[in-house]
């Protein structure tokens, strides 16, 4: 049997999660922070229960996808802030695919935000906190070593998989998947495997008939209560009102 976290057993700690160590080193429990952070943690904020929204969001979302056949690092909730997972040794890459234009897209090549665009977008940023996590293409990529071209190509495939299940699961919820940030590791036994988050921290989502923004962006951009806009989330994707 696993034997679950020591209270000294922290493996990482970063802007929103806790890894904790575990009696089996291939396994390993991911907490849910409150605190939020933007703009590489300029910007801190932090509110009660918000490790919570979206580590149960993540987990029906993670459900969902292996459902569906995809490798996922998720195997059971632990409490409502914790999840047990399978312990990754992580691709140092955030990977973005967008349907709609928002955020530094818009920026980046002057097209009007809610526009959409003629196919799945993808980008690679680098992990690094220090830099910034910058954009990189796949010549980068290369120089640098962090995944060759064959992993790079599984992953653009997971990546569009998870995409086009997503975009429909959210849309019967009446929210529009605009874009989300995935990260990817490897699994003790050689699977490329679907890791982190996939929440309002991580994602845009907007109400299909309103458009109003119910993730992240709340607090990036000082747009209202982010509490919620989570617990909008929660509801739709968990499919029942958050107990107080
Ligand atoms: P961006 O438009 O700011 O580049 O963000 C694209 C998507 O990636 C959006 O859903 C928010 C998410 N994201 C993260 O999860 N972490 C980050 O550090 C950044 C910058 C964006």
């Amino acid at each position: 049997m696993t034997v679950l976290h020591q209270p000294d057993a922290t493996i990482y700690e970063g802007k929103a999660k806790i890894l904790f160590a575990t009696s089996d080193p291939k396994v390993v429990i991911q907490e849910f922070k409150d605190d939020l952070t933007a703009f590489n943690a300029q910007k801190k904020g932090t509110f009660f229960g918000k490790g919570a929204l979206n580590c149960q969001i993540s987990a029906t979302l993670f459900k969902y996808l292996a459902l569906e056949g995809v490798p996922v690092h998720f195997r059971s909730l632990d409490s409502p802030r914790r999840m047990i997972i399978d312990r990754l040794d992580m691709v140092p890459l955030e990977v973005v695919v967008r349907n709609r234009v928002a955020g530094s897209l818009g920026k980046r090549l002057g097209i009007p935000e809610g526009s959409q665009l003629s196919f799945p977008l993808v980008e690679w940023y680098y992990k690094r906190d220090d830099l910034g996590d910058p954009m990189v293409n796949r010549d980068h990529i290369r120089v640098l070593k962090l995944a060759s071209d064959a992993v790079l190509d599984q992953i653009r495939t997971l990546t569009l998989q998870v995409n086009d299940l997503l975009v429909p699961y959210f849309r019967e919820r009446g929210i529009v998947l605009v874009d989300m940030k995935l990260e990817f590791g490897w699994k003790a036994d050689g699977t490329l495997t679907l890791g982190d988050e996939i929440d309002g921290d991580t994602s845009r989502l907007w109400d299909v008939v309103t458009g109003e923004k119910f993730d992240k962006d709340r607090f990036r951009l000082d747009l209202g209560s982010v509490k919620d806009g989570y617990e909008k989330i929660y509801e739709r994707v968990v499919g029942h009102a958050v107990e107080s």
